[in-house]
């Protein structure tokens, strides 16, 4: 569920026509709905609700503007992070050290440093080998680094083999098999505080039974782990569950997703942490654009926009499906393939889609594309950087401004010998 609806023929967000974003604004630009995030904020923490224990760490990376990590900040959420960059992020947010996790599996020297200065509450390791470091570095600085080991579980998601993490020829987490003995020895190190195990089998998932299977093993290692005498208090369960990406897509959703989770992890006598990205931002925004011309094909139009593969990566890299809508629907359909300028066949959104007709100067979105979306965008073919809007019933604001390509070349030098 979205608040980005037709009123009067005209797609709104909220109570704002999206007209008047694109005119005040320009396109492309991302536009999110603040009743739509703090909804499927809620909504997941509902759905846990049948949970003892249980921390949210919000997915930064699915989208890491600083409005939303407020907003999320505000529900009650801390963050998960991959670099320094984003933990800095979560915590201009607001967000407390102590309510942020730092995952990935290339933490550099410095950046444990700085996760260190800055409180964080949670390391979740992705070896013994970055473990070791995180001590030496803790001990060094007489401090006790708080941290979990995360394992690759040997799952298979069901989703894109890109956005797939828990098989074991995937680079995450330690060996299912090792990942007791590798805990035992990470446990007798000083600088390190080993209080449990992280799983994180992929994203955008539309089948609960890999999780099911995944979070079963999970609940036996650890049982394992506790036989040895060793203390496990957390279990982070990770992110992934997907979200519909074409109208009349039916999958499962947080109250399915959570209970399912009450069913695997009964009887755990732990706090159970959640890493959710996509299912709270990926309906939660739109990618807003202008038709800049519909150009004569082969077997289809073209349908040429003003966004592109720069501005939404997604379907060129995984495939992935936005759906497409006119900001004021005609009622007439057309089968068209949608494009971007880019100079380059993979800034492709659509081939032989049946859309709604369109023709120059027509303002369309592309749904979903709150996740995953403007934080993947870049500057290819000289474009500007994106820029992103929130808006809250009647207001709104831009909460990223468009970078534009003079500021970009601004910043690049041609050296005195080359003048
Ligand atoms: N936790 C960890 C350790 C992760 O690696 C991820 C996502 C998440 C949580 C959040 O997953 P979510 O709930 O958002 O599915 N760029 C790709 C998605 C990459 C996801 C990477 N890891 C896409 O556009 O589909």
């Amino acid at each position: 569920m979205d608040h980005f609806e037709l009123r009067d023929g005209e797609l709104y967000a909220e109570n704002v026509p999206l007209s008047v974003i694109a005119e005040q604004v320009g396109t492309p630009v991302y536009v999110y709905s603040r009743a739509t995030l703090t909804r499927h904020a809620q909504v997941f923490r509902e759905a846990l609700s049948a949970l003892d224990s249980v921390r949210l760490a919000f997915a930064v990376k699915s989208n890491p503007n600083l409005a939303v990590l407020k907003l999320l900040a505000k529900e009650g959420y801390g963050a998960d992070v991959v670099s320094a960059g984003e933990m800095h992020r979560a915590l201009a947010a607001g967000m407390p050290g102590a309510d942020i996790v730092f995952s990935g599996v290339g933490k550099t020297a410095r950046e444990m440093r700085e996760a260190l200065d800055a409180g964080l509450g949670q390391f979740n390791l992705e070896s013994e080998e970055e473990g070791a470091e995180l001590a030496a570095i803790a001990a060094a600085q007489g401090k006790v680094a708080t941290a979990t080991l995360r394992v690759n579980p040997d799952v298979d998601a069901r989703t894109h083999a890109k956005i797939s993490t828990g098989k074991s020829d995937n680079k995450f987490g330690v060996a299912y098999d090792r990942a007791a003995e590798i805990y035992a020895r990470l446990s007798a190190l000083p600088g390190l505080n080993m209080r449990g195990l992280a799983v994180h089998i992929g994203s955008q998932i539309t089948d609960l039974d890999p999780s099911r299977l995944a979070f079963g093993k999970m609940g036996e290692l650890m049982r394992g782990i506790r036989g040895q005498g060793l203390s496990v208090t957390h279990m982070d369960l990770g992110g992934g569950l997907g979200v519909p990406y074409k109208v009349g897509d039916v999958l499962p959703g947080p109250a399915e997703y959570g209970k399912m989770v009450a069913e695997t992890t009964r009887g755990w006598d732990a706090t159970i942490m959640f890493e959710p990205g996509r299912v709270i931002t990926g309906n939660s925004g739109v990618l807003l654009t202008q038709v800049i011309r519909v150009k004569a094909g082969a077997a289809n139009p073209f349908v040429v926009v003003d966004a592109a593969m720069n501005d939404l990566a997604r379907p060129a890299m995984y495939d992935a499906w936005h759906d497409f809508a006119s900001v004021r629907p005609s009622g007439e359909r057309m089968i068209a393939n949608i494009v971007g300028p880019i100079c380059e066949s993979s800034d492709t959104f659509a081939m032989g889609r049946d859309i709604d007709a369109v023709a120059a100067g027509d303002l369309a979105v592309f749904r979903t594309a709150g996740a995953y979306g403007a934080t993947m965008a870049n500057t290819y073919n000289s474009r500007a950087l994106v820029p992103e809007v929130m808006v809250d019933g009647d207001k709104w604001a831009v909460v990223a401004q468009r970078i534009e390509p003079a500021t970009i070349l601004a910043a690049e030098r041609v050296p005195e010998w080359l003048a």
